[in-house]
Formats: structure tokens, C-alpha cells, sequence
């Protein structure tokens, strides 16, 4: 029996990204193909290293081999990624490949732990990934990186001025609060904010990252335009509670990066402090926002549901004490950040697909 390539190209055919709807071999993803006898070793080139369908698409490669190439074929298949994205050779952030904002309309429902959070769990999946806190009111970065009173360096280069990120955790972060004290940010008001922010997100030499999350303030007021109009944003993610007050702000925020005068693609709800279990009785759930909202907005706007996040000391302490709750090696809040981070990669690269209509380079 001899195999070639032909064979198992036209086997990989018939394997199906899921979400992006098309086969593995016309998206290029199957890379260093070598046979010998009956060996058959390849990599496949997934779109995010956190996509949550890795194991799926590898038994299936298998299933294919097996099936229309040769029961006996040994398969062995190195799962890697690549980040998609923007392919930006002149815009702001040219090493950016996604920029990825974080709202809510409503303050205090949690934006600014679930990118801390979601940033860790982005990053402990294998991808680089930068934190920029653009809440320039309320800057709360530096207490919840634990990094509070550190001051980010300059640069020069190429005869311009460049503030160099933090870096913890593995994440490159950045937040006016490092470079002003608190009190001094606080008396900005309307254009002078918006032209410090501007300022902010062109000096920042973030390098080369696949996701830069950025924490917005609460509102869908001046700032947001501000951000919209400066950064190239993938898409945007809306933090609600399940508690009407919040899902009624929500809605304004979603609405305004689906107008016409903004058009950022919202990536999908995320539903925090969902319930609450007792530490003594984690099998209770006690849903003390109501339950259900961020999914029942989610349907009704027809942007996917991201993940619900359970109330949990550890995620309030975490960021009060600056050690974020999704750093923790297993357990209730690191199960649902790592499957929260696989959902936003997910829908990143489905966006780009969309965006580039194109196959990974
Ligand atoms: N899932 C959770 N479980 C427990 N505490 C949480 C959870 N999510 C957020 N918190 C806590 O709720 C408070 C508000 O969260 P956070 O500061 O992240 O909200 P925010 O939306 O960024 O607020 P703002 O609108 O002021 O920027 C914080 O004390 C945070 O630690
Ligand atoms: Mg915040």
C-alpha cells in the first residue's frame, strides 16, 4: 500500500471547520504534510491556540484518514495556531492583529475584572495578549494588576516619543492611571479627555500581540466615540448582569456600536454574577440578579452568549488585592475564564473570516 499526498489532502477535504464553514485544506490550515509508508504526520493550523473545538477537529482529521485512505494509516497531527487578523501595514497599532472592547453601558457590572480575567485566561491559552484600561475617570488597572505606583518607560523611535507597556502576568498592560496620579485624571472633562485618550492609544508601543482587550469606562458617551474613531476595533463585548437596570444599559451600548455612525460587530453578551453558590453548597445556585438576562438579551439581539460568570469571592478579592482569580490553576472561576476566553477567540476568528473573507496566510 502506498499513500501520497493527493490521498490525504483529498480525505482533510472533507473535514469542516465548523465556524468558519469551510474545509480544513481550502482554509490552508494543514501544514507540513509527510508520509512515509504508512505515517502520515501533518500540523493543523488553527485560527486561535485557545479555540475550544481543538480535540474535535483532530479526532475528525483521524476519522477522515482511517475511513477514505487507509484503516492502517498511523496519524499523527501537531494541533498549533495562528492568530487571524487585521492585515494593517499603515493604521494605528500595525502589530495588533486584534483589538477587542469591552462595555457595558451600566457601571460597576464588571467590565473591568472580566478583561483583567479574560485577558489571563487569553494568554494561559498560548496567545500574546495586551490589557489597555481606557476608563481614564476611574482607572482601575493598576490596583487589580497589583501594580500600583510603577511607572511605564519611554522610548524613542523613529524620532517619536513611545510609552513602553507594564508587563504581569504575562500580559502587556496599560493604563492612564500609571501615568497620572488619580486625583489629577478626575478634573478632565469632555474634549480634553478625549484628546488625552486619543494621545494614549497612538503612543503606546504595544509591539506585536494577537489581542489587545480594551476596558472601557461605563456610558456610550464622548470617550467611546473617541475610542471608536481612533482604534480599528475587531468587535466589541457587552458586560451585563442579569438585573433589569443593567440589561436596559446593556441595550443602549449595544445599540450604539451597531449604528450606522459606529458599526463595531459586538461579539456577544457576557453575563457576570449570574448566581451565587455557597461556598458550603456549590451544588445551590442562588440567582440574586435574576436569572437568565444576559442570555435572554443575547437571543434577543442575535449576538451570541459568551459565557455567565457565577459570583465568587476569589474574582472581588483577586482584584482588590491585585492576583486575578483566573490565574488560579483549576476550579470554578479558571474553568469558566478558560471557556469564556475559548468563546471570544472563537468569535474573533469567525468575525475575520467574515471581515477578510479569506484563508489564513
Ligand atoms: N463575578 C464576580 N464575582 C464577585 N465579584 C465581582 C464579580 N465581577 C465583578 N466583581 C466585583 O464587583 C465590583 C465591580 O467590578 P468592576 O470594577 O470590574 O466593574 P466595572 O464594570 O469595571 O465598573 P466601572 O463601571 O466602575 O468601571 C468589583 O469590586 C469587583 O471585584
Ligand atoms: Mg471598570
Amino acid at each position: 500500500m502506498t499513500i501520497n499526498e493527493k490521498q490525504v489532502l483529498d480525505a482533510l477535504r472533507e473535514v469542516e471547520d465548523p465556524d468558519l464553514k469551510k474545509d480544513l485544506v481550502t482554509l490552508n490550515m494543514i501544514r507540513n504534510l509527510h508520509i512515509e509508508g504508512k505515517r502520515i504526520s501533518f500540523t493543523v493550523m488553527l485560527t486561535t491556540p485557545a479555540c475550544p473545538m481543538k480535540e474535535m477537529i483532530h479526532n475528525a482529521c483521524v476519522r477522515a484518514i482511517h475511513l477514505l485512505v487507509s484503516q492502517e494509516a498511523e496519524v499523527e497531527i501537531e494541533m498549533s495556531a495562528e492568530v487571524t487578523g487585521r492585515k494593517p501595514k499603515d493604521q494605528v497599532l500595525p502589530g495588533v492583529k486584534n483589538i477587542i472592547a469591552v462595555a457595558s453601558g451600566k457601571g460597576g457590572v464588571g467590565k473591568s475584572t472580566v478583561s483583567m480575567n479574560l485577558a489571563i485566561a487569553l494568554t494561559r491559552s498560548g496567545s500574546k495578549v495586551g490589557l489597555m484600561d481606557a476608563d481614564i475617570y476611574g482607572p482601575s488597572l493598576p490596583i487589580m494588576s497589583g501594580l500600583q505606583g510603577e511607572q511605564p518607560m519611554a522610548h524613542n523611535r523613529d524620532g517619536k516619543q513611545w510609552i513602553q507597556p507594564l508587563e504581569r502576568f504575562g500580559i502587556k498592560l496599560m493604563s492612564i492611571g500609571f501615568l497620572v496620579p488619580q486625583d489629577h485624571a478626575i478634573i478632565w472633562r469632555g474634549p480634553m479627555a478625549s484628546k488625552a485618550l486619543g494621545q494614549f492609544i497612538t503612543d503606546v508601543d504595544w509591539g506585536e500581540l494577537d489581542y489587545l482587550i480594551v476596558d472601557l469606562p461605563p456610558g456610550t458617551g464622548d470617550i467611546h466615540l473617541t475610542l471608536v474613531q481612533h482604534l480599528p476595533l475587531t468587535g466589541a463585548v457587552i458586560v451585563t448582569t442579569p438585573q433589569a437596570v443593567a440589561l436596559a444599559d446593556a441595550r443602549k451600548g449595544l445599540a450604539m456600536f451597531q449604528s450606522d455612525a459606529v458599526k463595531v460587530p459586538v461579539l456577544g453578551v457576557i453575563e457576570n454574577m449570574s448566581w451565587f453558590s455557597p461556598p458550603d453548597m456549590p451544588e445551590k445556585k442562588y440567582h440574586l440578579f435574576g436569572k437568565d438576562g444576559g442570555k435572554d438579551l443575547s437571543i434577543e439581539k442575535g449576538v451570541p452568549l459568551l459565557g455567565q460568570i457565577p459570583m465568587v469571592e476569589s474574582l472581588r478579592t483577586g482584584g482588590d488585592i491585585g492576583v486575578p482569580a483566573a490565574l488560579e490553576a483549576e476550579g470554578l472561576v479558571a474553568e469558566a475564564y478558560l471557556n469564556l476566553a475559548g468563546e471570544v477567540a472563537r468569535q474573533v476568528s469567525m468575525q475575520n473570516s467574515r471581515t477578510f473573507d479569506t484563508v489564513i496566510s
